[in-house]
């Protein structure tokens, strides 16, 4: 099982990680009044429809993300990243979250860009995409508990956040929702079906799942769809993967081409 986990995810799952993953495949087998043994016998015997393997997916992926996570990246995003393209005439900035999550970091950069958006005379448009269906889900209601929401500047939840009056909840507004498409995209796929010229590439937070050829093989694949002016964003413990590609560092784990 946890070998067809990792050729379909990419996601190492060494034996450290047993009790974690037979915890949480415990929970789906009991939904179907299973046991865990039984459960996995049914799937590896094909016998379970082909939708059951999505449930494993969802069950094994990691999904912790914030609103502004590794701050000084959304600082770059408005400062540096955003003026280059501005210089270069980009006039509609193509942003990739490439493993969204519940949508935090996509919904993030929507906030900065649309801070700045209005006064710059630019438009942008932002997709987020995962393996896992559930996030997939919650990134597209875009409702967020108080306490997630709490990460976003005073300033920004005034103009983006919509609150809950019955509970400690906020949704992001429909202006912005607007701007962020969300789909599912598995970065182990061979070809990824999005445009080729991507201004800014988030991909953060998840090349640390995969083993060292899986990190490269993807990087290269995605690399191919960051417009030359563009930037690519990993997570600040996944910086030396882009040095090791020969991207040019341009900030904290931040890339460009040459
Ligand atoms: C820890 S979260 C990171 C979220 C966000 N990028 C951040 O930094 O806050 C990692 C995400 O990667 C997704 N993921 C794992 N393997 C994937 C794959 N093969 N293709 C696409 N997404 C994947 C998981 O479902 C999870 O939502």
């Amino acid at each position: 099982m946890a070998r067809r986990v990792t050729d379909h995810t990419g996601i190492r799952l060494p034996a450290t990680k047993k009790q974690m993953v037979e915890g949480r495949l415990r929970k789906r087998a009991h939904a179907l009044g299973m046991d865990l043994v039984g459960y996995c016998d049914w799937l590896l015997d094909d016998d379970a429809p082909g939708t059951e393997f999505q449930h494993v997916v969802d069950a094994i992926t990691t999904n912790k993300t914030d609103f502004h996570r590794e701050p000084d990246h959304f600082e770059f995003l408005a400062k540096c990243a955003v003026p280059h393209l501005l210089k270069e005439r980009r006039s509609l900035l193509k942003v990739w979250s490439a493993a969204c999550s519940t949508g935090a970091e996509a919904y993030t950069a929507a906030m900065v860009l649309a801070d700045l958006a209005g006064a710059n005379r630019f438009r942008f448009a932002i997709l987020g995409t995962d393996i896992c269906t559930t996030v997939l889900a919650a990134a597209e209601r875009a409702v967020y508990g108080g306490d997630v929401a709490a990460a976003i500047p005073p300033e920004q939840q005034r103009r983006y956040l919509l609150r809950s009056r019955k509970a400690d909840e906020v949704r992001i507004v429909p202006e912005l929702r607007r701007l962020v498409r969300f789909a599912q995209l598995n970065l182990m796929s061979s070809q990824y079906p999005v445009d080729r010229d991507v201004d800014i590439i988030f991909l953060r937070n998840v090349l640390i799942y995969f083993d060292k050829p899986t990190q490269v093989a993807v990087l290269r694949r995605l690399i191919r769809h960051l417009h030359p002016c563009g930037f690519l964003f990993l997570g600040h413990s996944e910086s030396m993967i882009g040095t090791e590609l020969g991207l040019r560092e341009a900030g904290p784990a931040i890339f460009r081409w040459k």
